[in-house]
């Protein structure tokens, strides 16, 4: 093994193509390499959804499923739920100590979600310490490797600072310092055309049955300069080109060749791409829907990870009390 691996998701909502090229693909590979880590964050997930966490239960056993099914293997990798290692909760009090105000202030990715989100009131005390929490996630394993988006790339640098100042103040070497590690695939935008996000219900689901898959689909925006069947295409401007370039690359070049002659309409250009995703995902919604089928074999498999987790998660405790010092 190269070293150790964690990230994670929060299970706010259903799992997308956006996870599965941006994230999951990309661990399923990584698992051969690294001693691997998978978290299901739900911690972090109640710091947005704590007026209504009815789902939260459902996405996590969603999360794990939709993880399972694309590949993440239990017996190479842990894979855990964050509230079941209390000892991520010590470590986050740990650092909290002396993480200073203005540097969570500061933080690009709250100040944007602050601006962002309106359906939740996110001027909280524990939405503040959100980055603290995801270090004491990564620097309780002392994983030297977290992969993650480009938008979390401050989140790292955060915990770098705080597992350094840690060492400092209580003069052991304790953490390690952690890389982000970037996919290089480019976005997927949502059917819409704009950022796939969950608040705007523009993504394909994992688990999204075949007739909803192609009813997106067909929904789909296309080439706006597009307008009859005989004006030329731009693929390089549309968004179901996208697609087929990430989904099936080898055929991208005919769609780009028929679009820009004007030789194929746009509604049949996506009702084939509809078929596509859908044979796409069509072993990953057998599997998921097999063992959302079979919940104790889950949480079975989860209980197995916690296991794993809290044994490195307390030994890494005991150091850190032994370094401040608490009897
Ligand atoms: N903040 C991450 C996200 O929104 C989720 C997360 C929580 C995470 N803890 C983590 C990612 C630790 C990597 C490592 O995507
Ligand atoms: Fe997009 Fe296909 Fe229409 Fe071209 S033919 S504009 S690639 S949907």
């Amino acid at each position: 093994m190269e070293g150790r691996i964690l990230s994670g998701m929060r299970p706010t909502g259903p799992l997308h193509l956006g996870h599965l090229f941006g994230a999951l693909d990309n661990w399923v590979k990584l698992q051969d390499k690294y001693d691997s880590f998978f978290m299901i964050a739900d911690w972090h997930a109640m710091m947005s959804e704590y007026e209504d966490p009815s789902r939260l239960s459902r996405f996590t056993m969603e999360c794990a499923a939709d993880w399972l099914a694309c590949g993440i293997d239990p017996e190479k990798s842990v894979i855990f739920v964050q509230s079941h290692v209390k000892e991520h909760l010590e470590l986050y009090m740990a650092f909290s100590n002396f993480v200073p105000l203005g540097r969570l202030e500061r933080c690009p990715t709250y100040k944007e979600q602050l601006r962002e989100v309106t359906t939740r009131e996110l001027h909280t005390y524990a939405f503040l310490g959100y980055p603290v929490l995801q270090a004491a996630d990564i620097l309780i394993y002392k994983a030297d490797i977290v992969p993650v988006g480009k938008d979390q790339v401050p989140h790292i640098e955060l915990t770098n600072d705080i597992g350094g100042k840690f060492n400092s103040l209580y003069g052991k070497a304790i953490f390690p310092s952690v890389k982000p590690l970037l996919t290089s695939i480019p976005k997927l935008l949502g059917i819409d055309g704009r950022k796939m996000s969950k608040s705007y219900d523009n993504f394909i689901a994992l688990g999204d049955s075949e007739e909803t898959i192609k009813k997106k689909c067909s929904g789909m925006f296309t080439d706006p300069e597009r307008i009859k069947l005989t004006d030329k295409g731009h693929p390089e401007k549309c968004n179901v080109y996208a697609y087929y370039n990430l989904l099936k690359k080898d055929y991208a070049p005919e769609v780009y060749e028929y679009c820009a002659s004007a030789k194929v309409g746009c509604t049949e250009c996506k009702k084939k791409l509809g078929d596509i995703i859908s044979d796409y995902l069509e072993g990953i919604r057998h599997k998921r829907e097999a063992l959302l089928k079979d919940e104790d074999k889950i949480r079975a498999i989860l209980e197995k990870g916690a296991a794993k987790a809290r044994k490195a998660a307390s030994e890494t405790m005991a150091e850190v009390k032994k370094a401040i010092g608490l009897v």
